[in-house]
């Protein structure tokens, strides 16, 4: 098995409407994200994941792409991309993009000219009759064309399915890959990997769509050490597995752990079944707290259901922030120590409670359009960072973000964090140097327990102790590395992780 650097990575989100504004607009672009790579390197972080980057209405937050091979004029240009990708690289951090090969825009060449020409729709699933599939974000998933005919789409209306049996689509989407590799990005992030191809009675999972991934991984393979890694929501761990075979992709995302309670039993069990389902396949397991579509970890631990699910991102529902703080620290140092690849969102490492009070006016999402109001949608994880100072836009640039900070983000901003040696900005940093030094890529052992402890030794000697219960516990003899919240004469008290060696 060969040890690259994706294997253990510590990869960050950037969300890059809401990273760092350079241009004063309110939204997040290019030059904040440049002007904000020194604080990205202090953290700790191997590589930096950006959502979509490219030319794009916003429907639905880029992943309606109007165009593969550009940048949103909002977030830059192609030059301050790639001047991005080299100072990343000067820093040695690696860059992954976001590849959306499902749906295109409304607004992108392909999608024009097949309103305009009925011969020229073989790109997209159009039909004469829709079926009763509806879109994931509510909603009937076709609408009609002014001739009559019908379109797919999965996601919102502007975001029309692509045609998978289409030999040109696939070729078009080799050479975005080619695009991108070219200029030196170190890997993709495919969105929605498992829908692509399709029959007239299922979307997903299918298995021909592997036969895309087959290619890709050539088309990786012709350049060095890239990796591509799948966004796959599957219940089924066996059929997830098959999308990680040596001659597909390289990882994905873990989504039964960001979902997972805050309980003991079950994430015991979601670490064991991760780790058999990636062994046989020889791929790494990824450890994912949060991402710009679910609710933030530090609300999410602090109410009664500490579990994620889409149709569950309920507002109101009543969460203690001390709480829901001090787990998030500790499940912060649990998905650190944990083998294989990690993903950091932005504002996880700042500790930022997710934003439940915004102006429904304001709200973007479609999510929360097409559900009539009913889902909240997933604005509230996606509010501008705080960076500085005593008051909104906290540093983000400009006057008015895109979406408005709360007022009490004012402790939160990573300058006062910095100048806090207990604060969540300081575990992180902590935590992933310690990380880099000891843990990432490599195999874990199971330690006998108290009931409601987890206690695993890693390969390399450091013991991961977390503690979900309500008694303090003793932690194993050793030097204590770090620890997400303070210790009792030496012991571990509930909601707490310690790393010992
Ligand atoms: C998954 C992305 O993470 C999400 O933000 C997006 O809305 C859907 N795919 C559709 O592209």
């Amino acid at each position: 098995m060969s040890h690259t650097w994706w294997r253990g990575a510590a990869i960050y989100q950037v969300y890059l409407r809401s990273f760092a504004d350079g241009n004063g607009d309110g939204v997040g672009d290019l030059a904040g994200l440049r002007s904000r790579l020194p604080y990205l390197k202090d953290l700790g972080v191997d590589a930096v994941w950006l959502n979509p980057w490219y030319p794009s209405p916003m429907a639905d937050g880029g992943y309606d792409v109007a165009d593969y091979r550009g940048i949103e004029p909002v977030f830059g240009t192609l030059g301050e991309a790639e001047r991005f990708i080299a100072e990343a690289h000067e820093l040695d951090i690696k860059v992954i993009i976001d590849v959306v090969p499902n749906h295109s825009s409304t607004e992108s060449d392909w999608f024009k000219e097949a309103l305009a020409n009925p011969a020229a729709r073989d790109r997209f699933w159009f039909r004469d009759e829709p079926n009763d599939w509806q879109s994931i974000f509510g909603g009937p998933a076709w609408t009609q064309v002014p001739d009559g005919q019908w379109y797919l789409h999965l996601f919102a209306p502007e975001q029309p399915d692509f045609n998978w049996d289409n030999p040109e689509v696939h070729r078009e989407f080799e050479d975005v890959l080619r695009f991108w590799l070219d200029r030196g990005v170190d890997g993709v992030r495919i969105d929605s990997a498992a829908l692509l191809v399709k029959s007239d009675t299922a979307y997903e999972d299918l298995d021909p769509v592997h036969d895309v991934y087959r290619r890709w991984r050539q088309v990786a393979e012709e350049y060095d050490e890239r990796v591509l890694i799948g966004e796959l929501w599957l219940a089924d761990q066996e059929r997830f597995a098959r999308y990680l075979r040596p001659d597909e992709l390289h990882t994905a995302f873990n989504f039964d752990f960001l979902a997972c309670p805050w309980d003991p039993d079950e994430l015991r069990r979601v670490i064991d079944l991760t780790l058999a389902t990636h062994a046989p396949v020889g791929a790494p397991p990824t450890w994912v707290l949060s991402n710009h579509d679910v609710t933030r970890p530090v609300t999410r631990y602090g109410r009664s259901d500490t579990s994620f699910a889409h149709g569950g991102a309920l507002h109101g529902v009543p969460s203690d922030p001390e709480l829901g703080y001090r787990r998030a620290r500790a499940a912060a140092l649990l998905a650190m120590a944990l083998p294989g690849g990690l993903y950091v969102y932005q504002g996880e490492e700042l500790g930022l409670p997710e934003v439940e009070d915004l102006p429904d006016e304001l709200r973007q999402d479609p999510m929360y359009a097409r559900s009539g109001g009913a889902n909240p949608g997933r604005d509230g994880c996606r509010v501008p960072l705080p960076w500085s100072g005593d008051e909104p836009p906290f540093g983000f640039g400009g006057s008015r973000p895109w979406l408005p900070q709360p007022e009490s983000w004012r402790k939160l901003t990573a300058e006062s964090q910095l100048a806090d040696l207990d604060s969540m900005l300081n575990l992180y940093r902590h935590g992933l140097r310690l990380r880099r030094e000891h843990l990432g890529d490599g195999t874990l052992t199971w330690l006998p327990a108290a009931e409601r402890v987890l206690a695993f030794t890693r390969d390399t000697g450091v013991t991961c102790v977390t503690n979900l219960g309500t008694e303090t516990v003793p932690l194993p003899d050793g030097v204590v590395l770090l620890a997400s919240g303070g210790l009792e004469d030496g012991a571990l008290p509930p909601d707490t992780t310690a790393w010992v060696r």
